[in-house]
């Protein structure tokens, strides 16, 4: 499978998604340490990052390939992102000539931005993305953008698969938890799609206020219908955490109040306990296990002792982050590509 962009697992079939995950484990297993031997992996992160920053750079030192990443707080111009605008403030480099650069340097780009979330509806279209994408002369790897991350999905998925963890009727929740400050949507919608791809029995629980936008819950019906899993939503806790081989906590802003600092601020403010603890396991499997794609607050959206205990995958998942993109910039940049 010759890959030209990775952006979102929705674009790919079923087969192709595990062919990609086999690729990881072969690739995990039987290191090819000259697979992208003269290959150079251009990374552009406009957001900040410790997983996707290090696995990328470290997954093609392990094929033989290097990488360079340019990111505002580095660059002595500054990287002015808005379009249309005059340019007499402090940035004096704009995108439109920063990526067309860094694509000729690189045989594949990674770019990292994350949502602006003053309008949900250019958010939820990844208008600033798709903008990029344009921009870009070489495959490119969607590195979180304001609705996706498929880096991460695919990380979970073999992580899910490694753990046994069933497809079918395999009961995935996905758990807000609090934070003090709005998150993005990327992660909650990438892996409600991911979950129900994989043919999983999908719940989202979340506060009244914080509801996944149509299109996303639409989505990843649609995901579902074809894999043979289902979705719903729901604000009752404890019904929701029945039977649960997964509870997948993530942090996101009130949809409800989307670009509204204070109205999100007012609605979070009383919703601390939706921390995931230990109580939360009471009618899930028994060996049910807890992720989150990281970073994550101790004592916010989660207690230490369920991150220091067996239940917890996290490192796992984003081990996983390096194995699965290893899979992906050698379909781009490898041999056969
Ligand atoms: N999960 C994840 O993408 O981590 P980083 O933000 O540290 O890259």
């Amino acid at each position: 499978m010759a890959l030209k962009v990775f952006n979102d697992l929705a674009e790919l079939s079923i087969p192709e998604v595990e062919s990609l995950l086999k690729l990881a484990r072969r690739l995990q297993t039987k290191p090819e340490p000259q697979a992208l031997a003269g290959k150079v992996l251009a990374l552009l992160f406009l957001s900040p990052s410790l997983r996707t920053l290090s696995s990328f750079q470290a997954a093609m030192i392990r094929l033989g390939g290097g990488s360079f990443v340019i990111s505002p707080d580095m660059s002595i111009h500054g990287l002015e992102t808005r379009s249309g605008i005059v340019m007499d403030g402090v940035a004096a480099e704009h995108l439109r000539e920063a990526i067309p650069v860094i694509s000729s340097y690189g045989d594949a780009l990674g770019i990292r931005a994350f949502a602006n979330r003053v309008s949900l509806a250019d958010d939820l279209a990844d208008k600033e993305f798709m903008a990029m994408r344009e921009l870009a002369s070489v495959p490119l790897i969607n590195m979180e953008s304001a609705i996706q991350h498929p880096c991460q999905s695919l990380a979970d998925w073999k992580t899910m698969d490694e753990l046994g963890i069933p497809k079918q009727g395999g009961k995935f929740v996905l758990s807000w938890s609090w934070h003090p400050k709005a998150l993005p949507l990327a992660v909650p919608s990438a892996t409600l799609h991911m979950a129900a791809m994989r043919g999983m029995d999908v719940t989202v629980v979340r506060p009244d206020g914080f509801a996944l936008p149509p299109s996303i819950m639409a989505k990843a019906e649609q995901a579902a219908k074809l894999s043979g899993g289902s979705v719903r939503e729901t604000d009752e806790r404890a019904e929701a955490y029945e039977g649960a081989h997964v509870i997948y906590a993530k942090e996101w802003a009130s949809t409800r109040h989307y670009g509204d600092r204070v109205g999100d601020q007012k609605l979070r403010e009383q919703l601390q306990d939706w921390i995931v603890d230990e109580p939360c396991f009471a009618r899930a499997q028994p060996d049910a296990r807890f992720m989150h794609c990281l970073p994550v607050r101790r004592g916010v959206a989660v207690t230490d002792r369920i991150l220091d205990g067996p239940r917890s995958v996290v490192i796992h998942e984003a081990q996983n982050r390096m194995w699965g993109q290893m899979a992906v910039v050698y379909q781009m940049m490898g041999p056969g590509a």
